[in-house]
């Protein structure tokens, strides 16, 4: 099969997460994704973890360079020859340039940019819902997503709290980070002709469907 190089963009609790894990099982790709690194690093007291948590707790964007160093630096780890999901990255169009020209130099390119379209009402409703496991991030929702025993994860059966960021405050300066800095790299890659577009209001396993159908047509028109 052609390399699947995809980057997944929308807005904060589009269902970004819930759907790159998904398609890490169908297509067997490393699953990149920055929140969930700095989210590691932050809990390891790094320096970059230090650095950018302040950020993150006011749900401003982290500086370019900081987040640029660490993608460059996981993209030329070998697992990634067969392909990636990236995402949260890119989120400015500094970011966008500096993954065009890294891949430039890896002789490689973008499948597709894949757009998670929802309206900002369920974005509210999918974060103020959302739990996420302790120990390794598992997501769940209190009403879409229940796990089988309150409060604790099913897959490792670790405690499930409310991200810090998830707060209502919190949740619409995300928003206003993502209108301002983020979606202008719609049309970014609409020129670029790798935008896609999904519906992503509608139920997961709908979602899962349109992507796989999306990238097939997507890996289609790239052999043509
Ligand atoms: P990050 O962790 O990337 O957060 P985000 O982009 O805001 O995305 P989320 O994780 O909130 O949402 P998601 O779309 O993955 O939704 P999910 O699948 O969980 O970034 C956090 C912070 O890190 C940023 O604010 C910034 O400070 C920093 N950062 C990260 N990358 C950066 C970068 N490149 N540059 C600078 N700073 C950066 O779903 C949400 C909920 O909805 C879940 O509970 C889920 O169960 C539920 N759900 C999912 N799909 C559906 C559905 N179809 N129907 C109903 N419920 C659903």
């Amino acid at each position: 099969m052609a390399q699947l190089n995809l980057v997944l963009l929308g807005p904060p609790g589009a269902g970004k997460g819930t759907q790159a894990r998904r398609l890490c099982e169908d297509f067997n790709l490393p699953y990149i994704a920055t929140g969930d690194m700095l989210r590691e690093r932050v809990k390891e007291g790094t320096d970059l973890g230090l650095q950018a948590r302040s950020y993150m707790d006011r749900g401003d964007l982290v500086p370019d360079d900081l987040i640029i160093k660490m993608i460059i630096e996981r993209l030329q780890e070998p697992d990634t020859e067969i392909g990636f999901i990236l995402d949260g990255f890119p989120r400015t169009e500094v970011q966008a340039e500096a993954l065009d020209r890294e891949l430039t130099e890896l002789g490689r390119s973008l499948t597709a940019a894949i757009l998670f379209e929802v309206p900002e009402e369920d974005v509210m409703r999918r974060l103020s819902g959302r739990r996420v496991c302790v120990k390794n991030g598992h997501n769940y929702h209190v009403e879409f997503n229940k796990p089988k025993h309150e409060d604790r994860c099913d897959l490792d059966g670790s405690r499930l709290i409310q991200r810090d960021d998830d707060r209502e405050e919190v949740v619409k300066h995300r928003l206003e980070e993502y209108r301002s800095k983020t979606e202008p790299l719609i049309e970014y890659y609409e020129e670029q002709g790798i935008l896609r577009r999904i519906d992503a209001a509608r139920s997961s396993d709908q979602v899962r469907d349109q992507i796989r159908a999306t990238l097939a047509m997507a890996l289609f028109e790239e052999q043509v």
